[in-house]
């Protein structure tokens, strides 16, 4: 049993492999400006960005990623890391490759799994391009199918966001710190309250990504409902697909 379960988490790590470097491979082009989002699957694009650029197959990128990870990770490659804000960026990127937690047959996703919303969406939605990379797994009939949407909130409005996301009819839980006592603390400042969703209340995602943002003390929500230019999926028998019909 075991075994098992470790065959099959080798297999996943595997296809988010496949699929990042894919994705790297058929978009990324010398002297883009470049958006690099977070978690394990966006982490392998950006190694595979580094290594294409340490081998001089790409030059002049101008990186910004989208957490302290991803910048971690494009430092240990050399990569020309930029925030927003620069005066070669101004506020502006070509493309951005990020990962998902959920991607609906609309390809609206879930995303602040790994708690980096903010920045994020912030990167995903200033970029003229947005590509998403999952694997087969990731794909779900309707948003919180297995998980509920990440809201950041800010501390002092814990008590009121909450009981506000439980009257549109969200099951809500505080995001737990493991490592460490106490709630999760975003890169911000801000704690995530998970906010879970029946099927016949989200019906509309983009209605609902706005409405979550208008609630006094949230920062952001993890419902990412912009154009999702480019979709590349790992399915398990290997095979990735750029835009399948969902
Ligand atoms: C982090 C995110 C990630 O993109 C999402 O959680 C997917 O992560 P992974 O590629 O590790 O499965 O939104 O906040």
């Amino acid at each position: 049993m075991e075994a098992e379960v470790e065959n099959k988490n080798m297999n996943t790590e595997k296809l988010k492999e496949i699929v990042a470097f894919r994705a790297v491979d058929e978009l990324v082009t010398s002297g883009m400006k470049l958006g690099i989002g977070t978690g394990s699957t966006a982490l392998l694009a950006a190694a595979r960005i580094g290594e294409r650029y340490e081998n001089g197959e790409l030059k002049d990128l101008l990186v910004v990623p989208a957490s302290f990870e991803t910048r971690m990770e494009c430092q240990k490659y050399g990569l020309n890391i930029h925030s927003l804000n620069d005066r070669v960026i101004d506020g502006e990127l070509d493309l951005t490759i990020d990962g998902a937690d959920e991607v609906d047959t609309r390809k609206n996703l879930i995303k602040g799994g790994g708690g980096g919303l903010l920045l994020e969406k912030i990167v995903g939605y200033v970029s003229r391009d947005y590509c998403i990379i999952v694997d087969q797994g990731k794909l779900v009939p309707h948003l919180c199918s297995n998980r509920g949407i990440p809201v950041e909130v800010i501390p002092e409005a814990m008590r009121s966001v909450s009981k506000h996301l439980e009257g549109l009819g969200g099951g809500v839980t505080l995001r737990m710190a493991r490592m460490k006592a106490g709630p999760v603390i975003t890169e911000k400042g801000n704690i995530i309250l998970d906010t879970l969703f029946p099927a016949e209340i989200l019906k509309d995602p983009v209605a609902m990504e706005r409405e979550l943002n208008s609630i006094p003390g949230v920062v952001e929500n993890g419902l990412f409902t912009r154009e999702v230019n480019f979709l590349y999926v790992a399915y398990r028998d290997g095979s990735v697909k750029k835009n399948p019909v969902l």
